[in-house]
């Protein structure tokens, strides 16, 4: 997720240009950068924050009053000054800034090159640049053409600021899934990725439509549909103050992150899943090494340690190679004896934690092969695994992970099924289902944050008071409980404990009170029972139940409050089980009238040891 801003008015573009990034930092901050129009178009970039763009031209005298700006969250190409936006086309007649995806870039550049044209980065953008300078130059209609015949032919996403050499006093735009908002004032017309950018100036804005471009003048825009006709559009008065809007209407990043999941699931199944086929081909895992792996470890820290205790379970029921998950700062202590024929998975979303990064460097020293899962592209757990298979959570700006877990969850599920497939466990038409029912989980988990919000944000207000609170469960809801304790730990500042719902009898059960909550995942068929049997032997020491299981098992029993969820594949129910859990935490937190966004003594990332 980057930012896009852009300017045509009567003031210098380039302080409104740069004020406007630092309010959209959140939504990337790898690198930035800006194209200034006076007589030509002047492009300035940096790698990094947005301070090292406003360090590199503070001594440079930028009179125009045309502009556009980016500042990145890399996806296609590591975060470098040479992948910054602004793009340019290759005789510089075309400069284009982009937030989105191209899926379909690698087609597009077989066809450029056909043309001669040449690339200078390893981005998507550089490819959508010289698109649009393909059809400008070759049907020579002018920027609204060469756009729609840009639109019809890329897949993907995008929200895009476009200045034309032969248009010196207009910025073109044009989007598809990814936002945008135009405002206007009596100084000129602004464009962003969103409204925090643009807030300071107006708020009049204009909202443009899926697959519509417009021309920004500097006292006017003028939209077009894809046709190429001109539509009329009103403009509106947003309510929203600055803070606010950063949140997009949200109270804080936390909530703002648990609602983005459906979102986001679904771009990461995305990249790994066309055609109803895993394709892992870019993160350089044939399948010949996929099958060459007789071992796997997963290793990780937190909420990541979390994911690899799930997928611990799931990996080796599916592929039936034995897999050992362990805490990354355990791991690189115990003098680990590994299996160079192994594959040692590091599940990382800042990709800058301590121990795994050091887990890996343990790993590559005894010759193991690296794969990490990793939230930020370029980061040094991602630079130093052999293979990376990213996440497209973009930036999570909560310290408590909420987004970035659910999408590591999705490529571990979608890992498993490749290699139980590639090492033939599973058959063609198991392989297909698993597809079919993982493309399933983004309207599975917007259901459950459109149904069930309400009511969790209701039972959380009963518990904000507590001392106490246990998660149970068994194989893959124990695994989940890990994550629920740790959720409401972190941000509540509650004591609780997850275990193994056989393991509570062994000791921990005389903790159990009057009114102790117990929150009982129930998801795998075959063991349900059990976990209800051990919930009855707390409710008969006086605890309260709340349970999360799907529609069809009867917990009527032992629960006090049922929460619902709907039925998937046994692999892939932590995906859902682990929503509810999140919401419990975030509204338990609020009603404490905590800073839920950062908690005390935490960090988004631990770079230390
Ligand atoms: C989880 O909510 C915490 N923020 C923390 O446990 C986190 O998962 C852990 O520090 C690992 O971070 P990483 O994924 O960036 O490596």
């Amino acid at each position: 997720m980057c930012g896009i801003v852009g300017y045509n008015g009567t003031k210098r573009a380039v302080d409104i240009l740069l004020d406007s990034l630092s309010k959209l930092e959140y939504r990337g901050y790898d690198s930035a950068g800006i194209a200034i129009r006076d007589k030509d178009i002047e492009v300035f970039k940096s790698k990094g924050k947005l301070a090292n763009l406003k360090e590199k031209i503070e001594n440079i005298e930028l009179k125009g009053t045309v502009g556009i700006g980016h500042t990145r969250w890399a996806t296609h190409g590591e975060p470098s000054e040479n992948n910054a936006h602004p793009h340019i086309s290759n005789d510089g007649s075309v400069t284009l800034v982009h937030n989105g995806i191209i899926e379909n870039y690698q087609e597009l550049i077989l066809k450029l090159e056909k043309h001669n044209y040449k690339f200078y980065s390893d981005t998507d953008t550089e490819v959508l640049t010289n698109i649009i300078d393909y059809y400008y130059k070759k049907y020579k209609m002018g920027p609204i053409d060469a756009i729609n015949r840009t639109m019809v032919r890329v897949r993907g996403s995008y929200a895009i600021a476009v200045m034309f050499k032969d248009y010196p006093d207009e910025i073109w735009v044009a989007r598809k899934d990814s936002p945008m908002i135009i405002g206007q004032n009596k100084d000129g017309v602004y464009v962003a990725s969103d409204v925090p950018a643009i807030l300071k100036y107006t708020n009049k804005v204009y909202y443009i439509d899926n697959l519509e471009a417009a021309c920004l003048k500097k006292d006017q825009v003028i939209f077009y549909d894809l046709n190429g006709d001109v539509i009329k559009k009103e403009l509106t008065c947003i309510k929203w103050d600055a803070e606010a809007a950063e949140k997009e209407g949200y109270e804080h990043f936390m909530i703002k992150e648990i609602n983005e999941q459906p979102d986001v699931i679904k771009k990461t199944i995305n990249s790994y899943i066309q055609d109803n086929k895993i394709d892992l081909a870019r993160s350089g895992l044939t399948e010949d090494i996929l099958k060459s792996f007789k071992q796997i470890y997963i290793i990780a820290c937190g909420s990541a340690y979390h994911v690899g205790v799930c997928a611990q379970y799931i990996l080796e029921d599916l592929t039936r190679l034995p897999v050992r998950v362990e805490i990354a700062s355990e791991f690189r202590y115990r003098n680990p004896l590994l299996d160079k024929k192994g594959l040692a998975i590091i599940i990382s979303q800042s990709g800058e934690t301590a121990d795994s990064l050091a887990a890996l460097r343990e790993c590559k020293k005894q010759g193991v092969k690296t794969l990490g899962i990793i939230n930020v592209v370029g980061s040094s757990i991602a630079r130093e695994a052999d293979y990376v298979l990213y996440t497209l959570a973009g930036p999570e700006i909560a310290v408590a992970t909420t987004k970035a877990f659910s999408t590591q969850l999705i490529v571990s599920y979608i890992l498993a099924t490749e290699i139980a497939h590639i090492k033939r466990k599973i058959n063609k038409k198991t392989y297909l289902e698993l597809i079919k029912e993982i493309q399933t989980l983004p309207d599975k988990t917007k259901n459950i944050l459109d149904n069930l919000t309400k009511s969790i944000q209701k039972i959380a207000n009963k518990f904000s008071y507590i001392h106490d609170a246990f998660y149970i469960g068994r194989n893959l809801d124990y695994a989940i409980s890990l994550e629920g304790s740790l959720k409401l730990k972190e941000v509540s500042y509650i004591h609780s404990e997850a275990y193994a719902a056989g393991e509570l009898k062994h000791g921990t059960i005389s903790l159990i009170e009057d009114n102790t909550l117990v929150i009982g995942i129930i998801t795998q068929k075959e063991i349900y029972e059990k976990t209800i049997s051990n919930l009855v032997e707390v409710k008969s020491r006086g605890a309260y139940i709340i349970t999360v299981n799907p529609n069809d098992l009867d917990v009527s029993k032992v629960s006090n409050f049922t929460i619902n969820i709907p039925e998937t594949n046994k692999y892939f129910y932590p995906s859902l089980t682990v929503i509810p859990l999140q919401l419990l935490s975030y509204y338990i937190t609020v009603s404490k009238g905590l800073d839920v966004d950062k908690p005390r003594n935490l960090a988004k990332s631990v770079t230390v040891e």
